[in-house]
């Protein structure tokens, strides 16, 4: 028997609702499989514990975590009660870059039966490689003089390091896909950090042949990935970059409610850590209508991840069949419930 021990951290507002039931999944697919076995410890860490613990996780917490095979996160954020830059700073940030989580996937697709806001959408199946370490996300900088006067500096960090383990990771994963990378960049207007990532990218597009490559400035790539999405395989972009494309990626696939990601520890020092794209949902919690699926597929890149490939396969099959007969929540424009959408996906992996 296989037993993947797993630690999850349903964390806030909808992680709460989405966590329970991608887990519920996960037990099913385990017995799919016969020889594998889920065994989670789940961790309270979120804003609640916050404002009793006076921190997000405890002083120990990360060394908790270590013994796991892989991390299982909802969400993070609560702003009305702990300010965002403290939460997830104190949690999902810390964790990323504790743990050299240093490379973010996340893959956008045309889904069966869910319907992309596209006019003439054509099937896209791309993923985004976000540099997940540094970048624009970084400590150094602060606010000098008082008043009308005072001025916010917050400094992005670049390292030729990060750039290109992101780099690298993106072109051996398009050697697998369709062999073309797109970078992300902006070197039109930013001076040092942008013309930088571009010296990488060109540098470290010689170890690489076959592979097709362009650049393109953020902005002008935001606009295609709403009008050509289809003309993307793998986009190397930094840690803000991918934020943003991240979240017009899962709009362009019809939700972020099913968007997935994974924040993977190359070197293998440290559990990878699965979340989904979106957050923890203040507009819709405690109605039962979040969308699970962005968690469930999440939990297909865990799968992935742990070396059960042809598991997480199954499963992204029937999250399509269910999505497929239309049975979908509020976001993508049916009643379901995220009981109804999870219980039906576990009915059919039952059946497999
Ligand atoms: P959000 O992703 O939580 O919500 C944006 C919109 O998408 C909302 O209308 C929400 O209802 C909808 N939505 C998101 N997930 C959904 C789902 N599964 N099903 C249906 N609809 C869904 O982004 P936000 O409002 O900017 O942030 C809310 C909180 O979450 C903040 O505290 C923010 O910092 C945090 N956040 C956390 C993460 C994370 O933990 N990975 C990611 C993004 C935002
Ligand atoms: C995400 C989120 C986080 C990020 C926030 C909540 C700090 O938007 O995971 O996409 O920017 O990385
Ligand atoms: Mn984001």
């Amino acid at each position: 028997m296989k037993i993947l021990k797993i630690a999850s951290i349903p964390g806030d507002g909808i992680g709460r609702e989405v966590v329970p039931a991608a887990i519920k999944v996960l037990e099913a697919i385990a017995d799919v499989h016969g020889g594998l076995k889920f065994e989670f410890v789940e961790y309270p860490w979120s804003c609640e514990y916050y404002l009793e613990h006076g921190a997000m996780m405890p002083e120990d917490g990360l060394e908790r975590l270590k013994e796991f095979d892989g991390i299982f996160l909802g969400a993070v954020g609560n702003p009305k009660i702990v300010p965002d830059h403290i939460s997830l700073w104190g949690l999902l940030i810390k964790i990323r870059r504790e743990f050299e989580q240093t490379i973010n996937l996340r893959p956008a697709k045309m889904m069966n039966g869910i319907r992309s806001p596209l006019a003439n959408p054509k099937d896209f199946d791309l993923i985004v490689i976000r540099e997940n370490s540094e970048g624009e996300y970084s400590t150094v900088g602060g606010t000098i003089y008082q008043g009308e006067d005072e001025i916010a500096i917050q400094n992005a960090v670049f390292s030729r390091k990060a750039t290109e383990r992101a780099m690298r990771y993106a072109f051996d994963l398009a050697s697998k896909r369709r062999s073309r990378v797109t970078s992300a960049t902006k070197s039109n207007g930013i001076v040092y950090s942008m013309p930088f990532w571009d010296n990488v990218f060109k540098d470290v597009s010689k170890d690489y042949p076959d592979i097709q490559t362009d650049s393109q400035h953020i902005d002008a790539l935001a606009a295609f990935f709403v009008t050509q999405p289809e003309r993307f395989d793998v986009i190397v972009a930094s840690n803000l970059f991918g934020d943003i494309l991240t979240d017009i990626g899962a709009a362009v696939m019809g939700s972020i409610g099913i968007a997935p990601a994974a924040n993977i520890n190359v070197n293998g020092k440290y559990p990878s850590m699965f979340e989904p794209v979106h957050g923890s949902a203040p507009d819709i919690v405690g109605k039962g209508i979040a969308n699970p699926i962005g968690q469930i597929w999440t939990a297909k890149m865990m799968l992935d991840h742990l070396g059960e490939e042809e598991l997480g396969h199954q499963l992204l099959d029937v999250v399509e069949g269910v999505t497929g007969d239309g049975i979908l929540t509020p976001d993508l424009g049916v009643r379901n419930t995220t009981k109804e959408v999870t219980e039906e996906i576990i009915h059919r992996l039952q059946a497999l």
